[in-house]
């Protein structure tokens, strides 16, 4: 054995220390939900953890009339009841200073020119020369081309300022509507100024999908057909519809978390190594991903798709309504709230291999993982002693703990040839306890927007792809009556359909 074999190197890990430029940050819809739950704690938290340039400004814009320090009560009373820790009051003072506010409407264009003096007046007082500015889409969907084209007419999309445009989820209902939605914010801006946000890319074991496997060399030679026998995913929320009952009764489960979530962890799960870490090349592979995701046909759709919504039942001891029972939700309304199906990835690493996904609200328990089941060994060897069900899977654990597992088998310590399921585990919390901090997913996310990365956030091809895999699912959904809805308890796993789409091809779902 060679002398390298020994030299052990350390790869030293550099605190990335932010190289932000001065900013703006103009919040639409800056008094939210969104804003007062994530965006607005999560600024406050990256400035106290001096992530954030000394010079930066934070703008809400929103309808209701408020001042300056109107607004700094607003945030200071968000981050209070959204954060985990108290608030620094130091901190806090420091904070609030770059805080301001402006009261407008969105499909008013004098205040646009408002806020183009105000931009002009903060920029010049605050900011050593520089005018980048981002425009943070915190709004209801119908009101962003309005936003768009008003910024556009105003002149505040590129020229006279430097800017970046991040747009939330859900991006477009479908298809048709996402690409006439990247046809108006294209007029405006360039596609390397356009942000399109999925907070579950900000997860450390999404992002870590990729380096586990391109980063180590084990894995990745198993990594295709040969071995694996199939994947499943699993989004499975306990919590209902919250108060987005107006929201969730016309999206329905593929366009809160299919189309978005779902599709990006099964790109990562499926794509082929990019040829570098820079953002378009991991972008190409995962479009390549969608676009070989099989096409599925009416027939195809009612075989092995299946849709659910919950009932009433009780969850961690707590009795829960059901779907049609929550405030404003129609009584006989056919939304889904579950949705389980089998994918096929038509390419030459995957042909063969299914992969399941399958989401609902109101499932037993919060959990999120992606598992990777494979094959049996050619021979059994030890089955007439002992008959293994799942012999090798590999979990990714995304929630509620960051982990990875790899469950194995081994012999049963004694005379006989038993065999007996083991597991190896890294756990983020427990393995780099103490040592480093975890970012939340939106502090990753605006830190690479404040950088100009854009590797975590979708591009339009990849949007528009994502939309043609799952068109054809909400299509037919929508045209053909729903079975008996509710088809589900409340703190269950789901219809019983999805358990016999695996069961009949000799499967299960993982169980907890
Ligand atoms: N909430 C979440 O957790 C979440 C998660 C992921 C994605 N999203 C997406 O984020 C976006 C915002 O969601 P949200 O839940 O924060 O919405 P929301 O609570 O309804 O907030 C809407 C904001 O827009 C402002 N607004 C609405 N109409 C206006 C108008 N005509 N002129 C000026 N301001 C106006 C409101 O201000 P006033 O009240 O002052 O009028 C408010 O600040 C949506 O696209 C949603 O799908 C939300």
């Amino acid at each position: 054995m060679g002398t390298d074999f020994y030299n052990i190197q350390f790869c030293e890990i550099l605190t990335e220390k932010a190289k932000i430029q001065p900013f703006t940050m103009v919040i639409f819809g800056g008094t939210g939900d969104l804003s007062r739950r994530k965006l607005l704690p999560t600024l406050y938290h990256l400035c106290k953890d001096q992530h954030l340039p000394e010079e930066f400004s934070i703008i809400g814009f929103a309808s209701s009339p408020r001042s300056d320090d109107e607004y700094r009560e607003f945030v200071k009373r968000a981050i209070e009841e959204n954060s985990e820790e108290a608030i620094d009051w130091g901190c806090w003072e420091n904070f609030s200073r770059h805080i301001f506010y402006l009261s407008g409407g969105f499909e008013d264009e004098d205040s646009y020119r408002r806020l183009s003096l105000r931009l002009e007046e903060i920029t010049k007082t605050t900011d050593k020369g520089t005018r980048e500015i981002i425009y943070y889409m915190a709004v209801p969907q119908q009101s962003m081309p309005g936003i768009i084209d008003r910024l556009s007419i105003c002149k505040l999309c590129k020229g006279v300022f430097s800017t970046r445009l991040i747009v939330e989820k859900p991006f477009g209902s479908d298809r048709a509507s996402a690409i006439e939605l990247n046809r108006l914010i294209g007029r405006a801006f360039d596609e390397n100024q356009i942000y399109r946000i999925d907070h579950y890319l900000g997860k450390e074991t999404v992002q870590n999908i990729m380096f586990f496997r391109f980063a180590n060399s084990i894995f990745e030679p198993l990594w295709n057909r040969r071995y694996i026998d199939h994947v499943q995913i699993t989004v499975a929320e306990a919590i209902g519809i919250e108060n987005r009952a107006r929201f969730y009764e016309k999206a329905g489960v593929i366009r809160d978390i299919v189309q978005n979530h779902m599709m990006q962890i099964l790109s990562l799960v499926a794509m082929e190594p990019p040829i570098g870490f820079e953002a378009d090349y991991i972008r190409d592979e995962k479009a390549k991903v969608y676009r070989t995701v099989r096409q599925m046909d009416n027939e195809y759709i009612d075989r092995f798709t299946v849709r659910g919504q919950y009932g009433g039942g009780v969850i961690h001891r707590q009795k829960v309504p059901a779907y049609h029972e929550e405030k404003d939700v129609a009584r006989d309304s056919n939304t889904p709230t579950y949705f389980a199906g089998k994918f096929h990835i038509d390419n030459w690493r995957w042909a063969g291999v299914p992969f399941y996904l399958r989401t609902g609200k109101r499932l037993k328990k919060r959990i999120t993982e992606i598992s990777i089941h494979f094959k049996q060994p050619p021979l059994k060897l030890f089955s007439a002693v002992c008959e293994i069900s799942e012999p090798n899977v590999l979990v990714l654990g995304v929630q509620p703990h960051e982990k990875i597992t790899l469950n194995f088998g081994v012999k049963h310590p004694g005379i006989g040839n038993q065999l007996y399921p083991v597991s190896m585990d890294f756990n983020y919390e427990r393995d780099f306890q103490g040592n480093v901090h975890f970012p939340l997913p939106y502090e990753r996310l605006l830190i690479d927007c404040m950088k100009g990365d854009q590797t975590l956030f979708a591009r339009q091809d990849g949007v528009e792809a994502m939309w043609a895999v799952v068109d054809p699912i909400i299509r037919r959904w929508e045209e053909t009556p729903a079975p008996e809805f509710p088809n589900y308890s409340a703190g269950s796993w789901g219809p019983e359909k999805a358990d016999d789409l695996l069961r009949s091809e000799g499967r299960q779902w993982r169980i907890w």
